[in-house]
């Protein structure tokens, strides 16, 4: 009876040396793989900005629409408004401004004015698609 209880535990530790053995190794070939290690390291997110990819498609065929650089840029700000910032086709807030003629309007979107920054953070926005922006934030007034 002693006999055969330490058989069964003899085969039942070796079986379960066996499970680790088989458990470990899968595990460091698992984390040895590229993949795994590909996937440890990737980004935690990945941020999609509202327009981005249209607007990188575009820049790659011509000039960006204002809507793709209004959506990727102004829209951070001339959305909700945010530090005086004129709100979206809101006519309140754009009248005054396009009463100073569209030339001082963009000349201040280029060059920036108080709290919007230069070219609205779109550095690498042409005059044109600075304009072409201000055109859909101003389409509905
Ligand atoms: C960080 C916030 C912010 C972003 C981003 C931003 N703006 Fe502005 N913008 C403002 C604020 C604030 C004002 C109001 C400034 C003032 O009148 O003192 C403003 C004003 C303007 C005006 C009116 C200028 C005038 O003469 O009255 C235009 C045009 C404009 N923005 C265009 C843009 C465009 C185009 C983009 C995107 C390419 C953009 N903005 C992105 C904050 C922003």
């Amino acid at each position: 009876m002693k006999r055969l209880t330490t058989l069964a535990l003899k085969s039942l530790s070796f079986g379960l040396a066996a499970l680790i053995s088989f458990g470990a190794s899968a595990a460091v070939q698992d984390d040895m793989s590229k993949d795994a290690i590909a996937k440890r390291i990737e980004p935690i997110g990945k941020v999609y900005v509202a327009g981005e990819s249209a607007g990188n498609e575009a820049a790659a065929s011509g000039p960006r629409s204002g809507e793709a650089v209004y959506g990727q840029y102004c829209t951070a700000c001339h959305t909700s408004g945010v530090m005086g910032a004129p709100k979206i086709n809101n006519a309140e807030d754009w009248e005054p401004r396009l009463a100073q003629g569209m030339e001082t309007v963009l000349k201040h979107a280029i060059n920036g004015f108080n709290a919007m920054p230069p070219k609205g953070t779109c550095s690498d926005c042409s005059d044109e698609e600075i304009q072409a922006a201000i055109d859909y934030m101003t389409a509905e007034i």
